[in-house]
């Protein structure tokens, strides 16, 4: 009965009829909105510590959309489609006072999802707070359970205990299950993908695999780095035999597998093998307010004048309309027939 319930819910959460539709016919239906380009992190494909030094200059308090204008955004794109919100950054709990952007986004009418996506680093302290403002799911990204690995991959030298322990609230906070990113990249942790399989197999948290994505221009991306989905189900397949199992809802981006002995799944994100831009849903919000249709865009469409120039909702609507209905985005599959290199936003400006 409950499986039943969820098609339906997810076939219902599909064809949302008020959704605006796209060139190719996506409806919207994914708002992420990442609330500042500041991380406490530095991971070597993301945020690379050369290049992100102290003198490094983010975006100045003044750019920022406030929550006020990132509530009300969200409102209008609710009523365009939208129905699951993700905060993401950078790292969202740098900014200050995110649980209670997440306390307003919660009372929205329409989002019948609202998540995170944190490196966890100061979950201990937000955990609960998160979830008394309503945020229903947390996603941790977590590259390797391995000291040195990790290590080396955050680029801070920051130790995997400070990220378990961060999980940990979250679980004691009521968040349940929880998912974790790990992102695979060939020759730097490809040889404790297992382990972390394992690790949180026993754990009944939900590991999703993420083929290493050429995101940006800054991270030196080379094809031969990508471990495959395929290889990575294979490498866990061989000691912890699993068994794919159907989407949750169409346009997911992650393959699930679940363990034949029951105990729990993963998921693989085959972005670079197998792109999914067909189902492609979502909506990217930067910190300084642009709008971006894909995660390769090179650029957005800013929002944050005409939110500030006293711009009514209907106007604030049109344009979002004609961002959606204008969009072909279709990055992924285009990739390897593309001759010339796209200059490309990064990826701590939007958050994955
Ligand atoms: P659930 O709602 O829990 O299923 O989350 P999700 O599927 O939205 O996953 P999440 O936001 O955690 O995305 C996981 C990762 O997949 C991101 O961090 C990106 O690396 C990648 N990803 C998500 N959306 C896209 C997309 O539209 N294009 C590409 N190429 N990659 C994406
Ligand atoms: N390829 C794949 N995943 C990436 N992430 C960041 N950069 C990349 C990349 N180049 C992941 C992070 C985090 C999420 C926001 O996206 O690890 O889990
Ligand atoms: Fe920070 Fe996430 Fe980028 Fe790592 S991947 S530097 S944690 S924003
Ligand atoms: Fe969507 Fe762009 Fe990712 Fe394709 S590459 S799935 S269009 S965000």
């Amino acid at each position: 009965m409950a499986a039943e319930h969820n098609e339906i819910m997810t076939v219902f959460k599909y064809q949302n009829s008020k959704a605006m539709r796209d060139v190719f016919g996506r409806p919207f239906r994914d708002l992420r909105i990442s609330v500042t380009d500041r991380c406490n992190f530095r991971c070597t494909y993301c945020m690379p510590a050369e290049i992100f030094g102290e003198r490094y200059e983010f975006l100045p308090k003044k750019d920022l959309l406030s929550f006020e204008e990132i509530t009300r955004v969200t409102r209008i794109l609710l009523k365009l489609g939208g129905m699951k919100l993700r905060l993401t950054g950078g790292e969202p709990l740098v900014r200050n006072g995110v649980e209670h952007l997440v306390a307003v986004l919660a009372e929205l009418d329409g989002a019948s999802d609202i998540t995170m996506t944190t490196n966890a680093y100061l979950l201990p302290k937000f955990a609960q707070k998160l979830k008394d403002a309503g945020l229903q799911r947390i996603t941790v990204s977590l590259d390797s359970l391995d000291d040195e690995v990790f290590k080396k991959m955050n680029g801070r030298g920051f130790g995997v205990k400070s990220v378990l322990a961060g999980i940990e609230s979250a679980e004691q906070a009521g968040f349940s299950p929880i998912k974790v990113n790990s992102v695979a990249i060939r020759g730097v942790n490809d040889h404790t993908i297992v382990d972390t399989a394992h690790y949180f197999k026993e754990r009944g948290h939900i590991v999703r695999f993420i083929e290493y994505m050429d995101v940006g221009n800054l991270n030196g991306w080379k094809m031969d780095q990508v471990i495959t989905a395929e290889e990575i189900v294979e490498m866990i397949n061989r000691e912890l035999p699993l068994e794919p199992v159907e989407s949750t809802y169409r346009g997911e981006v992650a393959n699930r597998y679940r363990y034949r002995d029951g105990s729990g799944e993963i998921g693989v994100i085959a972005s670079v093998t197998k792109p999914f831009c067909g189902d492609c849903t979502r909506l990217r919000l930067s910190p300084e307010g642009e709008l971006f249709t894909c995660l390769f865009g090179t650029k957005g469409t800013g929002i944050r004048e005409p939110l500030r120039s006293g711009a009514s909702d209907d106007d604030i609507e049109t344009i979002i309309r004609n961002i959606w209905t204008a969009r072909t985005d279709r990055y992924s599959e285009e990739r390897a027939s593309m001759t010339k290199p796209r200059r490309k936003v990064e990826m701590y400006h939007i958050g994955g």
